[in-house]
């Protein structure tokens, strides 16, 4: 199984970025993470992260292309503001689940909405880190059944 790991804009100063909101935990921590959980199943990860939001579109139309058994994303701030990433994650035949560190209910009224939910299998939110793996075990579990 292939799952490609996405983060949006301002992720990759995740550590030192507003720690009080984001915690300590940089984006390679988290990845060594991800990586322990698809050890379990065997499962190739492909990190990406871009402040760039056509290039967040290119690579999910790329997970469908290459075939890839599900995204995790964390579309930061274009979560708010894309019609463009809802349009790739709902034009593609490929699981995305949406994952936010910080609770964004509890925060500014802009953060309330997502454009991708809609499109998405699901979203996590306000679990720290820790989403990421849930989200990632759930797209494992769901390929390994399908299989
Ligand atoms: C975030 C929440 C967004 O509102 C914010 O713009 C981010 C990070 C989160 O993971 O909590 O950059 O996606």
């Amino acid at each position: 199984m292939k799952i490609m790991i996405l983060n949006g804009p301002n992720l990759n100063r995740l550590g030192k970025r507003e720690p009080a909101i984001y915690g300590y935990e940089t984006l390679e921590d988290v990845h060594n993470n991800l990586l322990r959980v698809a050890e379990r199943y065997l499962a190739e990860l492909d990190f990406r992260q871009s402040n760039h939001e056509g290039e967040l579109v290119d690579w999910l139309h790329e997970a469908a292309d290459k075939s890839y058994d599900g995204v995790v994303i964390n579309p930061a701030a274009y979560t708010h503001t894309s019609v463009a990433l809802h349009d790739a994650v709902a034009g593609i035949d490929v699981p995305v689940i949406e994952v936010h560190i910080s609770n964004v209910h509890k925060r500014e009224a802009f953060r309330h909405h997502s454009y991708l939910a809609p499109a998405c299998l699901g979203q996590i939110v306000g679990l720290g880190t820790y989403g990421y793996e849930l989200a990632l075990q759930t797209l494992l579990q769901k390929g390994e059944s399908s299989c």
